[in-house]
């Protein structure tokens, strides 16, 4: 059997850079060698694209970058190419790709940005397409799209860097204290407040400011977190709902990759009926959003039983312990058959995309 190319894409120009990298170095060490020969292209915290040679664990410590083989690469966005194109001494050599696996968390990378670059190339991809990316990577629009299909979403106001602030503010003090503070386009927690009073809005906002000029004001949600793993195309399977269990504040970037004081349930202590109606809100949200090949809904459970949407991650996090890959494991999807799915599933979108072409 032939070998498929497969290139793995990490790092990238993001505050999520260093979650990247342990993400892919899981994707990568879980990938069957006897079906795939991997391609490994880096991207640095500052944009530079490399193609790497070495193993993981050097992506693992964020030394890759610093040898001497790694040759500057790029995924061309032209269709006869339809591959990585690397310098090679003065020479260009391009390796044609089979499918891209853009293991890329936050922005120049998960928001439409390298998808919109392997959809010109023609290069199948795993996850979703530029404009799903682009929407669930901004909260605010897909907030209001969620909203718009019949799914409960948590109060808001929107402020613009630029903008007189003070009626956004008016605006967010009618939806009560505590509020949450996000940049509209960010993840891992990065930028987020939670503010109890008007100062701390205000900084907060001004905080925002430096991720994304767009942020959003949101009302506190009481209750515990759920999320859904969903896998697939026109039919996704939607897997064990996991639960967050906060001791703290909110679940920030330290908690999120320490666990030092919150619980993760999987699979969440939730009543069947109640689980049914999360995976159908899931199922609805990944439509809504035109989501394809995998993605994590986020939800509120209320106390009353209300299920309010937080969020969708088109990349989530896929380091061994990751919340993704642990709830399709539950289900019954090892780590190494979800690859195996996400790559045939690339490929079966773009024998789709050839029948609705031209
Ligand atoms: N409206 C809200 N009510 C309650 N908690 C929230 C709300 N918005 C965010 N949070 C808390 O903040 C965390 C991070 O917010 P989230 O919107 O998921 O951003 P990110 O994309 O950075 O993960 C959530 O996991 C949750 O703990
Ligand atoms: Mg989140």
């Amino acid at each position: 059997m032939e070998l498929k190319n497969i290139a793995v894409l990490f790092g990238g120009c993001s505050t999520e850079y260093d979650v990247s990298l342990q993400s892919a170095a899981s994707v990568i060490d879980h990938l069957d060698r006897s079906k795939y020969h991997f391609i490994l292209l880096g991207i640095t915290r500052e944009g530079t694209w490399l193609r790497y040679n070495g193993s993981t664990a050097d992506i693992r410590s964020d030394t890759w970058h610093t040898y001497d083989n790694c040759i500057p690469a790029f995924i061309s966005p032209c269709k006869n190419a339809r591959g990585i194109v690397e310098l090679s001494g003065t020479e260009y050599r391009t390796t044609p790709v089979d499918v891209a696996f853009p293991v890329l968390h936050g922005k120049n990378g998960e928001d439409g940005t390298v998808q919109g670059l392997l959809e010109l190339s023609g290069i199948p991809f795993v996850g979703c397409d530029t404009l799903s990316s682009a929407i669930c990577m901004d909260k605010a629009t897909a907030g209001q799209l969620v909203r718009a299909a019949g799914v409960e979403t948590a109060a808001s106001v929107t402020a613009f860097a630029g903008d007189d602030l003070d009626p956004a503010i008016r605006e967010a003090e009618k939806l009560g204290f505590p509020l949450y503070v996000k940049p509209s386009r960010s993840g891992s927690s990065f930028g987020i407040t939670k503010a109890y009073d008007k100062q701390a809005l205000r900084n907060g906002i001004q905080a925002a400011f430096s991720h994304d000029r767009k942020v959003v004001i949101e009302q506190n949600v009481t209750g515990f977190e759920v999320g859904c793993a969903v896998l697939g195309y026109s039919e996704p399977v939607i897997a064990a709902i996991d639960e967050i269990e906060l001791t703290g504040e909110f679940f920030d970037y330290e908690e999120k990759y320490s666990l030092r004081t919150s619980n993760i349930h999987l699979p969440a202590r939730i009543e069947p009926g109640t689980a049914d109606r999360i995976k159908a809100a899931a199922r609805l949200i990944y439509k809504t959003l035109g989501c394809r090949g995998l993605a994590r809904v986020d939800m509120f459970l209320t106390e009353e039983g209300r299920i309010v949407f937080n969020e969708v991650n088109t990349m989530p996090g896929f380091t061994a312990a990751s919340r993704y890959p642990n709830m399709m494991r539950y289900s019954g999807i090892s780590y190494p058959q979800l690859m195996d799915r996400l790559i045939s599933l690339a490929a079966a979108k773009e024998e789709a995309n050839h029948e609705t072409r031209c």
